[in-house]
């Protein structure tokens, strides 16, 4: 199933001041391929970080929640879904997977290899942009929801608290999984997103690749420069896109023509770090409590369980 994003994000964000785009025009077959990249570079410690915690606490969780569905929230390439699916599937309790993701491409491949690895496990697959959800996947049985790779952190805070106050109005007997980088040394936290192959200022300029076709419009990706800053008032990431000299772009689908001044950026990405408390506060303007917690050795990364309060 699908449900086509309206045009209007675009205009809206190319339009503003400062200039931003939503991450979601990030994920196109391309883009999808290069997020894959950069989960296995050395710089970005997230995916594997994150995937250590949850296989030590797995069982924990499946032992504490006892679903038969799981269901994913940008679920990608969905490898560390297995994961859960297969500690669900020890205990002997498996049915359903419901998958939500903003990439077909990604949705399709996930899909095709699930169906083949896990035999008699209901799939569902909504092609979405997820923020606003108005029905999941499976209503009446036990779920587990999971939102992993602190892709929540990619909303602005008002949209992350709309999101879990959505999530949770649909949630019953459920529990809630979300990733959650963490605050920490700034140093590497901008090493995560400037890798020295280049892969995340590719992934960055990927964005102007599916603009250009999707809305018709005339970017030369190579007039904008990856650039990367941290925010330590609101404790995130920011990716921009600076542009090089000053350039008119037009976008043919929305009868749009913008103006970058030289070093003028356009924002693509937010990237939200997180603390216990930051995460309680948050999740309780989402009408979520914080019932588990748990992070790496390190403390660059937690996973959280929430419950409806
Ligand atoms: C998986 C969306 C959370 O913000 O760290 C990685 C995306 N962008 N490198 C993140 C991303 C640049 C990633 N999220």
């Amino acid at each position: 199933r699908r449900r086509e994003a309206p045009a209007g994000d675009a205009r809206r964000g190319l339009t503003s001041t400062p200039k931003t785009m939503l991450p979601k025009y990030f994920y196109d077959a391309r883009g999808s391929e290069l997020f894959e990249r950069i989960t296995g570079l050395p710089e970005y410690y997230q995916t594997r970080t994150e995937l250590g915690i949850l296989r030590r606490v797995a069982p924990l969780l499946v032992d504490r929640v006892r679903p038969t569905v799981l269901v994913e929230f940008g679920s990608g390439s969905a490898r560390k879904t297995r994961v859960l699916l297969d500690e669900m599937r020890r205990a002997g309790r498996l049915e359903g997977y419901g998958m939500l993701d903003v990439s077909e491409s990604a949705l399709r491949a996930a899909a095709e290899r699930l169906v083949r690895d896990y035999a008699g496990l209901a799939i569902e697959c909504l092609i979405a942009d997820f923020e606003h959800p108005r029905e999941l996947p499976f209503p009446g049985r036990r779920r587990l929801l999971a939102f992993l790779g602190s892709t929540i952190g990619n909303f602005e805070p008002d949209a992350a608290r709309e999101f879990l106050r959505d999530v949770a109005a649909r949630m019953e007997d459920d529990a809630f999984l979300i990733g959650f980088d963490l605050v920490g040394d700034v140093e590497r936290l901008l090493r995560a997103y400037d890798d020295d192959a280049g892969v995340t200022a590719a992934f960055n300029r990927n964005l102007l690749t599916v603009m250009n076709r999707e809305l018709d419009a005339n970017f030369d990706p190579e007039a904008f420069e990856h650039a990367v800053r941290y925010d330590e008032r609101e404790a995130r990431i920011e990716m921009h896109l600076v542009s090089r000299e000053r350039q008119v772009v037009r976008l043919e689908a929305l009868d749009l023509e913008i103006v970058f001044e030289a070093g003028e950026s356009l924002r693509t990405e937010l990237s939200h770090k997180y603390t216990r408390r930051s995460v309680e506060a948050l999740l309780e303007d989402g009408g979520l409590a914080l019932d588990f917690w748990e992070t790496d050795p390190d403390g660059r990364f937690a996973l959280g369980l929430a419950r409806r309060r």
